[in-house]
């Protein structure tokens, strides 16, 4: 089976409201190696008036995460990130380098609350581009306004943003019409990225091994290639994708 990158997880242990402890994010990360993931970009959440983890004490934790995982024999590769949630403060964060981008690139991982406008994402998007950052949507099948009208997904890739969507929500685990959202998404090729959102070793832990599997065969294994793993690790080299 071919292997996977997760480009937005929430792994790095006592950050958010992910994995608490260092002991519980060696047992996701065990899952992810039984899902045949190679390469992990951490995403701790990133948000305005909240505790936010520098880009300094990022590395500095994904390099304490790295040195536990080595010990345990893991052969996976890990990155620093952040999930950064929009907000008018983002601009000047970004621009004072106060928030870490995608393993050091020009992408950047964005979300947005789930009713947020279309225009407000759409304008948040060409924010982060005049910063001088390639926005990469954070789970695009969760903001109502561009499940209601797929064809603004769409329109955000013309203006030069790549999509996320998460494993979990293809393989149905929240409701049918947000997973027929997303293969609506992959079948006109619009999905850019799979990841995990990893929160924990339960429902939310980090598995993609079904999904690709699933995008493989439904969508052909070049297209399942590409998304798992060719464009993440693209955004890992600070390639253009
Ligand atoms: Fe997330």
């Amino acid at each position: 089976m071919p292997t996977s990158i997760d480009i937005h997880c929430h792994i790095m242990p006592g950050v958010d409201d992910g994995s608490p402890d260092m002991e519980t994010s060696l047992k996701m990360l065990r899952i992810a190696a039984k899902n045949d993931i190679t390469h992990i970009i951490l995403t701790p959440h990133h948000k305005p008036m909240h505790h936010n983890v520098s880009p300094e004490h990022n590395v500095a934790y994904t390099d304490r995460l790295q040195q536990a995982l080595d010990r345990e024999g893991l052969n996976i590769k890990l990155y620093s990130g952040n999930e950064i949630y929009y907000s008018d403060e983002t601009f000047r964060e970004l621009e004072e380098g106060r928030i870490t981008t995608l393993a050091g690139s020009d992408y950047v991982l964005v979300e947005f609350h789930p009713t947020n406008p279309y225009k407000a994402i759409h304008n948040a998007a060409y924010q982060v581009q005049a910063a001088g950052y390639i926005p990469v949507i954070a789970h695009v099948e969760r903001y109502s306004d561009m499940v209601s009208k797929p064809a603004r997904v769409e329109e955000l890739v013309d203006m030069g943003c790549l999509i996320q969507v998460n494993a979990n929500s293809v393989m149905g685990k929240y409701g049918f019409g947000i997973s027929s959202f997303t293969k609506k998404l992959l079948k006109n090729r619009l999905v850019h990225f799979v990841a995990t959102d990893a929160h924990d070793t339960g429902k939310r832990a980090p598995e993609l091994l079904e999904c690709r599997r699933f995008v493989d065969r439904k969508f052909g294994e070049d297209y399942g290639r590409r998304i798992f793993y060719d464009n993440p690790m693209s955004i890992i080299h600070n390639e253009t994708i």
